[in-house]
């Protein structure tokens, strides 16, 4: 089984991203999407962003390497009414079946950052995008001090060392690696901008409670989890996520959490 495929179709990402909702329709609010704009979503999940785009009447394919994500995608885009919206199972790191330049907009958010082989990644989206189109990601920000990358950094002090020649997810959040990988593929570098962004995870429950969907759901803290139990350290760690999940809650009313997190918003015009 392929390991990047097996890291997210552990447990149940839809849980995770039924916190991510708002704002993965802020965010797509913020792209400038029209009628017939045919946008590839790369790493879709079950559609935080794509199904918001099809609604503002985009044609979507959503890629995602976890067949759960692709079934629960088209479930919820099939719910929604929506015939322009596909999912497909498929690697960022190699789209098999994707013709070269067919999309006006590639939109990767928190997603390709994960697949193995970055600079295989930027290719890809080079490849498929057209000639002065864009490609937007949202990539989380190595020890930045908010939600994701402090959940990240956490987990990993408890988990073994990567195999040797594992590239971070999280260099993809450092603007240097992304200029280095999207020049490689071909764009100018002046055509290649960034920003600072945010995503807010809301979640009808106490912070702790977002914790334990996390710890039951969310395929690299699951294995943090089983990684700490191992050493006897699962209570260390649940107490150290504990704290943090408590400390970033912005939601005056106990029984809610708001938790805003930052990430490096990512755009390249297409060569
Ligand atoms: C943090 S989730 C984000 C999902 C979605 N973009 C969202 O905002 O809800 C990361 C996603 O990237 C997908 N992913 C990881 N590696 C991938 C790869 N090599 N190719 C395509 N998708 C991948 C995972 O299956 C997962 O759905």
């Amino acid at each position: 089984m392929n390991p990047n495929r097996a890291l997210w179709e552990k447990g149940d990402f839809s849980r995770i991203a039924a916190s991510m909702r708002e704002s993965g329709e802020e965010f797509v609010h913020k792209l400038g999407i029209t009628k017939g704009l045919r946008v590839l979503d790369l790493g879709c999940g079950d559609g935080t962003t794509a199904i918001p785009m099809a609604k503002l009447g985009a044609d979507v394919l959503g890629v995602d390497i976890a067949r759960n994500l692709v079934a629960a995608g088209h479930q919820r885009a099939k719910e929604a009414g929506l015939t322009n919206c596909l999912f497909r199972e498929g690697d960022a790191s190699h789209l098999q079946g994707i013709e070269d330049r067919s999309f006006d907009l590639v939109v990767s958010i928190f997603g390709a950052m994960f697949a193995p082989r970055p600079f295989d990644v930027a290719k890809e989206m080079v490849r498929v995008i057209r000639k002065g189109g864009r490609i937007v990601m949202g990539n989380w920000i190595p020890n930045d001090p908010t939600l994701v990358a402090q959940i990240l950094k956490i987990s990993s002090a408890y988990s073994p060392p990567p195999p040797e020649g594992f590239v971070s997810p999280m260099t993809w959040g450092v603007e240097n690696h992304v200029l280095e990988r999207f020049t490689a593929a071909g764009a100018k570098r002046e055509n290649i901008s960034f920003l600072k962004d945010s995503f807010t995870f809301r979640w009808p429950g106490g912070p702790s409670e977002l914790l334990d969907a996390f710890r039951n759901f969310y395929g690299p803290t699951m294995n943090a989890f089983e990684a700490a139990g191992k050493t006897n350290r699962a209570n260390d760690l649940a107490k150290e996520l504990g704290e943090l999940f408590t400390l970033q809650n912005q939601s005056p009313n106990k029984f809610m959490t708001s938790i805003p997190a930052t990430f490096l918003r990512v755009t390249v015009i297409a060569p």
